[in-house]
């Protein structure tokens, strides 16, 4: 009898360095910010089954996020930085990783399939927040400090900050 795993948390199957190595060689020599994140949303949603939802919000005016390039189904277009994960990402400059979405007070559900979610601020050259990367998962505590340094390490080569 095969014994189907029960789908379980945690745990990267993707391989950070060579997501990152592939994502260079692709984007080596642009600098277009949008090409860039539709680049980066399609590899790195592509590199992992844990992740059903991945897209920036970027940066148009203070205070305020407006979707970005993303994979998954639709997402919520405005984002204020005094809303949602995104939100906090985007006011503390820190990266939230959220193991239960439901205990995230304020989390902004645009799916009701959402477990967890991980979300990292895209800086430029200058360190000036451009974006914010979201991903989330339908999976309960789905993302570890790997992925938050692997995402992180990503987003600085390819963004600059
Ligand atoms: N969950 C995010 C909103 C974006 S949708 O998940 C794509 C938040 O709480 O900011």
């Amino acid at each position: 009898m095969t014994s189907v795993p029960a789908m379980q948390s945690g745990g990267a199957t993707v391989s950070y360095p060579d997501r990152a190595r592939s994502i260079e060689a692709l984007t080596r020599g642009e600098t277009d910010q949008v090409a860039l994140m539709a680049t980066l949303a399609c590899e790195i949603h592509h590199a992992d089954d844990r992740f059903d939802w991945t897209g920036f919000y970027r940066v148009t005016e203070p205070g305020l996020l407006k979707i970005g390039p993303y994979q998954g189904g639709h997402g919520c277009l405005v984002i204020p930085f005094d809303r949602g994960v995104c939100g906090a990402c985007a006011r503390t400059g820190e990266v939230q990783l959220v193991p239960d979405v439901d205990a995230f007070p304020g989390h902004i559900a645009c799916a009701s399939s959402t477990r967890s979610e991980i979300v990292l601020p895209v800086r430029n050259g200058a360190g000036e927040l451009i974006a914010v990367l979201d991903i989330d998962s339908d999976r309960p505590d789905a993302f570890t400090e790997e992925d938050a340094k692997g995402l992180s390490a990503i987003l600085s080569a390819v963004f600059g900050g």
